[in-house]
């Protein structure tokens, strides 16, 4: 529907008007100025704003978490406490699913969405999303561990992983950026070269950081251009 048409129908203004208001820069679809009355927009899936004020909101939702350790990334389950039972009732009802999981655990950044093609876009290594983690090991990272994740680890199980960036961070701490999300990647990756995993977390997905303002279980809701750090591409498709 065109955007024009979408405001006059919810009593915005008249089409006439709407013009001169869109063309003047006041309104906003997913965040981003649009200033051609023409313009399709889908009542399913855009957001639209005018000074900043929300007329029309998108059936689908995004979360930034900092998930917990001992949390478990999961929608449901029977005996132990999930992602999920963090938010409150409200949210609970929108159909929220983690984007990836972190293990039980891992603590930091979880995005939560019902957008799942947003969410397969963050997911899979195509989009070349980085995430980047955290990690104590038992023992010291050094220059060849450096080496062996630049030229993409062999996990045990004859796994090949995609070339990954291992950052010293003195002591027993690096920091590992990687661009894929295998079953305990980055955990399996150090304990590779000797190094096991004592804790992890997760700082940034994108160019979207996690921080510590948010505090063990706290979240937010992401808006647009939180959603264009995670993913360059994003509004999908639009
Ligand atoms: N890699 C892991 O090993 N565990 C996580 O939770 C995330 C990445």
């Amino acid at each position: 529907m065109r955007l024009d048409k979408l405001l006059s129908e919810r009593g915005v203004a008249s089409r006439s008007e709407l013009r001169h208001i869109i063309r003047a820069g006041r309104v906003s679809v997913n965040g981003v100025p649009e200033t051609a009355p023409e313009r399709r927009v889908d009542p399913g899936t855009d957001s639209v704003s005018l000074d900043g004020k929300e007329i029309l909101r998108s059936r689908f939702r995004y979360f930034m978490m900092d998930k917990p350790a001992g949390v478990l990334s999961v929608t449901e389950d029977r005996k132990q406490q999930t992602v999920l039972d963090l938010l409150p009732p409200e949210l609970r009802r929108l159909g929220l699913f983690p984007v990836g999981r972190l293990d039980k655990d891992t603590s930091g950044l979880l995005l939560l969405t019902n957008d799942g093609d947003f969410a397969h876009r963050v997911i899979s290594p195509k989009s070349g999303v980085e995430k980047r983690y955290r990690a104590e090991v038992d023992g010291v990272p050094d220059e060849g561990d450096v080496r062996a994740f630049a030229g993409g680890i062999l996990l045990a199980d004859g796994t090949r992983c995609l070339p990954a960036a291992l950052e010293i961070g003195g002591g027993n701490v690096c920091h590992v950026t990687v661009m894929e999300g295998k079953y305990h990647q980055v955990k399996r990756m150090l304990a590779s070269r000797g190094k096991p995993v004592l804790t992890l977390r997760r700082l940034s997905v994108g160019e979207l950081e996690l921080g510590e303002d948010l505090g063990p279980g706290g979240f937010r809701e992401l808006g647009a251009e939180d959603l264009c750090k995670v993913l360059k591409a994003w509004p999908i498709g639009k």
